[in-house]
């Protein structure tokens, strides 16, 4: 028996008892998950059930309570501040995009891979062949592009930082069915490329058509975790939305 046969992997994102506050107001009241090297793992949840202040912490755009942990494969991002994370391997795409509004596709692209200086460097090039949709709109001003369009650029600049785990916030939200599908094939050939991603999505449908792990989010706190059985998805809908 090899030495490694029958131990678990050790995950690439451990989350342990994550809190945020926002001046006494418990958004995030003690979240506990796992991503392992290449899994795509969702949170769904109501509005305002703590989606977005989770990833924040996560990504180090809010401040983490006490007691709480975040580690990128064995290392402390707890008090690290953003942009080395970024360097750590996780990116992020946030809620309202955060593109540079005039400033050229490309640029904006290139501010990604800048922000990670050090890895391989085909940090565009890569992000480019994932979204090939991008090629045709790199001279063009982000402030000129549609909604869906923005939305894809925020996902180059993010993939172009080549990130170890991929942070994604409702990357669905506002965009037509046919560019939902295709954020839905985008996270699957990174998974399947090997990029994890922690994904938050309000809409269970895009969460179980990408990923069978599924925690769900309610008032802060995670109320369910499919665990990879997606067998009871009235009843977390139900709790998802109805709580
Ligand atoms: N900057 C802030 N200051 C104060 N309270 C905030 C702030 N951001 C979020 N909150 C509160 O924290 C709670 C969680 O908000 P959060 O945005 O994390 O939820 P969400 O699940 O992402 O919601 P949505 O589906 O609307 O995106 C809500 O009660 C919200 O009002
Ligand atoms: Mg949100």
């Amino acid at each position: 028996m090899s030495a490694d046969q029958g131990v678990a992997a050790e995950p690439l994102l451990r989350v342990d008892d994550l809190r945020v506050d926002y001046r006494g107001v418990v958004a995030v009241g003690g979240v506990s998950l796992r991503v392992a090297e290449g899994q795509c793992v969702a949170v769904i949840g109501a509005n305002g059930a703590g989606k977005t202040s989770l990833l924040r912490a996560v990504g180090g755009f809010v401040p983490a309570g006490a007691g709480s942990r975040v580690e990128l494969a064995g290392v402390d991002l707890t008090r690290m501040p953003a942009h080395r994370r970024v360097r750590a391997g996780l990116g992020s795409v946030l809620e309202n995009r955060h593109l540079f509004p005039h400033m050229t596709v490309r640029d904006n692209l290139e501010l990604g891979a800048a922000a990670a200086p050090g890895r391989s460097g085909a940090g565009l090039r890569g992000a480019l062949s994932l979204l090939p949709e991008l090629e045709g709109l790199l001279d063009r001003r982000a402030a000129t592009l549609s909604g869906g369009q923005q939305q894809f650029v925020a996902i180059g600049r993010a993939l172009a930082t080549e990130p170890r785990l991929l942070l994604l916030d409702e990357p669905t939200n506002g965009l037509a069915p046919r560019l939902v599908e295709r954020v839905i094939e985008i996270v699957r050939h990174l998974r399947a490329a090997g990029t994890a991603t922690l994904l938050v999505e309000q809409r269970l449908e895009v969460a179980v058509a990408i990923t069978a792990e599924v925690h769900v989010l309610a008032h802060g706190r995670v109320v369910h975790s499919t665990d990879g059985d997606t067998a009871d998805l009235a009843r977390i809908a139900h709790s998802a939305y109805l709580s």
